[in-house]
């Protein structure tokens, strides 16, 4: 059986992890999901950095133990990880014994070469690349290139490796493995660099302990990198391990660009040295900026927080978000809004809306169980078409995630999602159904009458192409591709078959069960609307600048790197047009109404709305948020309801407590900074509030408005 190895960079310990970090997890996870679902025999590793001077020097600072320090911090690694539904099969931490173990062997092997010496380094450091510069790589003022901060003074003595030696070695090895290092700019990078000729490398400290001694010499530790790197090893026993034999070359190490060097330069040469072979490609990723600014620890201002973001949007949203928007190699700035408007056109728009009309009308025209196909029919019109569609989107999702363009195999798979939405707005299927019913035997659905056929036919190839789109989104959404299993009625063995394994174009129209009941739950992607919208964006950054009126439309014109925005808004107002059995469930009218031209409203528009008195018990903070506060109201009957309302810029929590409201009590609940908001407080102003509905004299809490 081919074996995949994948890993990710092992993070530092020095603060809990942010979104570049889950980006190259859930980017690694993805894979690892992918291959396994090819029938690889997949290994995912991922762990953490623990020596070197920055870990030590941050717990210094805390004044705890580095290895305590370390323990803390690695608790909320695991914690992120589990939250980001990432299946790593190990977790590595340098601080391991298994680890430091290989780190003294790996050693042992590279001094057996010959290429270790014993010298003195004299030169600049910085801490926090763990890196050695050279004065003409340095900004002025002695600044480093990266950080853009100080870098210190080293003179110590310290043993060097012969790196200088593999130069020629490396560059023969890039020129006949072009897929070594991808994207092709970075390669070129690491060719220019090499080909300026590689200096010998330090690779012992002596002026700090907190890292692995040298063998035999206890007053060195091993530099950082060398320490580091061998994880990738390490974690499969070593040189002479069976995982080792089983999984070793590893197929991908996912890197950020920050450390490609130390992957395309350092790591190969002490591989050479040490006999061991290099791995099969350095997969190389952009940076999430925040306006413009690289997403860091050290910049709080830049903070995103991966895990909020998931309780908020759902885990499965996020992680599609941050692969489909950004191609792996590209940095990308990150907007709230960006998330927002890709999540309604993609999630809610494209794939939730299709999954609900499909459900809704297979339960509406088939009895809700999943009705025959016809081989006849298939072979020609829309219904082939859409066969071929899914074939071609099978293939190039798969060969999009093999070439490590996960964003592109997105993309196929929404070529199919789309595709199969103009094969319904051709078929239509409602039509088929009304000629049923005008037709003699209409009470007997078992007729097999011509429209009794293609109906069924229609709504099957529907259904079926809603089961390839669930296996092929599963590397990057597995929560939603298994729900949206369940929905069409793949249960037990068979959903864990599907989700472990990659469609069969020639499968199409034979996988799913005749007769079996499909369920239909609630919406797959519940659309943001503005409300909500405006009260998550309060909730995330409350100082943002104001939303404009792309993002509040859900148009992906606005924010960010959202692309393609024209064709999106362009389809979503063709469907307002269209009759209701079609959209049910999530409805896209608020797209296309502007808050200017809002569109006339029956009394029955206004009967489903549930306005009614409440009396407003308490309110406080939702921490960490200047905006929001949780109310909770009395809204009669006995009944309490607590909301999260965007209100705290106009009324301090102290000035609400005995206030009456209008209150509209059936707006579907929704989740904001993990505190469950049910219902809504009517008040004035778009954007920003002036101030909150009120009745004019005393009435009882549940009291209805009209
Ligand atoms: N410990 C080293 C890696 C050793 S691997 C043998 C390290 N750790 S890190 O915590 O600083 O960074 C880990 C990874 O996160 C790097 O690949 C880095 O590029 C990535 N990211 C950190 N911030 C990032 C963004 N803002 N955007 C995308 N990824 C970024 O380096």
């Amino acid at each position: 059986m081919t074996s995949y190895y994948v890993t990710t960079p092992i993070y530092y310990v020095n603060d809990a992890p942010h979104l570049g970090h889950a980006y190259a997890t859930i980017a690694a996870d993805a894979l690892a999901r992918f291959h396994r679902a090819r029938g690889e025999d997949t290994f995912f590793l991922t762990g953490t950095d623990e020596h070197g001077q920055k870990i030590a020097q941050a717990a210094k600072k805390q004044g705890i133990e580095p290895h305590a320090f370390a323990d803390a911090i690695v608790k909320r690694f695991h914690t992120a990880w589990k939250e980001l539904d990432i299946t790593n099969d190990d977790f590595i931490r340098t601080t391991d014994p298994r680890h430091k173990q290989i780190v003294a062997a790996l050693w042992r092997r590279i001094e057996a070469a010959g290429d270790i010496y014993l010298g003195s380094y004299d030169g600049h450091y910085c801490i926090a690349c763990e890196a050695f510069y050279p004065d003409s790589q340095l900004l002025p003022g002695n600044l480093c290139p990266l950080h853009q901060s100080e870098v210190s003074w080293v003179s110590e003595p310290s043993y060097f490796f012969r790196m200088s030696k593999y130069a020629a070695a490396l560059l023969d090895h890039i020129a006949t493995h072009p897929g070594f290092i991808r994207p092709e700019t970075y390669r070129n990078e690491v060719v220019s660099f090499v080909t300026g000729g590689l200096r010998d490398l330090s690779i012992s400290r002596t002026t700090f302990q907190w890292g692995i001694p040298v063998p035999g010499q206890d007053s060195h530790v091993v530099y950082v990198w060398l320490d580091a790197l061998t994880n990738y090893i390490s974690a499969l026993g070593g040189p002479e391990a069976s995982l080792f034999q089983r999984y070793w070359p590893a197929s991908c190490h996912l890197i950020g660009k920050d450390i490609l060097r130390f992957h395309a330069v350092y790591w190969p040469c002490f591989l050479m040295s040490a006999g061991l072979t290099l791995p099969e490609t350095i997969v190389v990723t952009g940076f999430w900026t925040v306006r413009g600014t690289k997403i860091a620890k050290s910049m709080p201002a830049t903070r995103v927080d991966p895990i909020g973001l998931a309780h908020d949007i759902g885990v499965d949203a996020v992680r599609y978000f941050l692969l489909r928007e950004v191609p792996l190699g590209a940095d990308g700035d990150f907007t709230y809004e960006a998330l927002i408007s890709r999540y309604n056109a993609d999630l809610a728009n494209d794939l939730g809306n299709l999954v609900s009309r499909t459900l809704t009308m297979t339960d509406k025209f088939c009895g809700g169980v999943i009705p025959p196909y016809s081989a006849e029919l298939a072979r020609s019109g829309p219904h082939a078409e859409l066969v071929r569609t899914a074939a071609q989107s099978i293939r190039d999702s798969s060969e999009h995630y093999i070439e490590y363009a996960p964003s592109r195999a997105l993309e196929a798979a929404w070529n199919l999602v789309r595709a199969t939405n103009r094969y319904i707005d051709a078929c239509q299927p409602w039509k088929l159904a009304k000629e049923l019913t005008n037709e003699p035997n209409a009470g007997s659905r078992a007729t097999a009458t011509g429209a009794g056929i293609e109906l069924d036919h229609v709504m099957r190839t529907a259904l079926e192409a809603l089961y390839c789109t669930a296996r092929m989104v599963m590397p990057v959404m597995p929560e939603k591709a298994a729900a949206l299993l369940a929905g069409l009625g793949v249960e037990g063995e068979f959903r864990a078959e599907a989700m472990g394994s990659w469609p069969d174009p020639q499968r199409f129209g034979g996988e799913l069960e005749v007769g079996s009941a499909i369920v239909r739950g609630e919406a797959l992607f519940p659309r943001i609307d503005k409300t909500t919208q405006t009260a998550l964006l309060d909730a995330w950054s409350p100082e943002r600048p104001e939303v404009t009126e792309g993002a509040a439309r859900g148009d992906a014109t606005s924010g960010g790197q959202a692309r393609g925005g024209q064709t999106r808004g362009g389809r979503s107002s063709e469907r307002a047009a269209q009759p209701d059995v079609q959209r049910s469930g999530q409805s896209d009218a608020d797209a296309t109404a502007s808050s200017a031209d809002r569109p006339l409203v029956t009394m029955s528009d206004v009967a489903k709305l549930d306005l009614r008195v409440a009396t407003i018990k308490s309110a406080r903070p939702v921490p960490g948020t200047r905006n929001l506060l949780i109310v909770e109201l009395d809204v009669g009957g006995g009944e309490t309801r607590r909301v999260v309302a965007g209100i705290a810029a106009a009324y301090r929590a102290e000035q609400l407590v005995g206030r009456d409201v209008i209150f509209l009590a059936n707006l579907k609940p929704i989740t904001i900074r993990g505190v469950r908001s049910e219902g809504m407080i009517l008040a004035a102003g778009d954007n920003e509030v002036l101030g909150l509905s009120a009745v004019d004299r005393k009435v009882p809490a549940g009291t209805r408005v009209r």
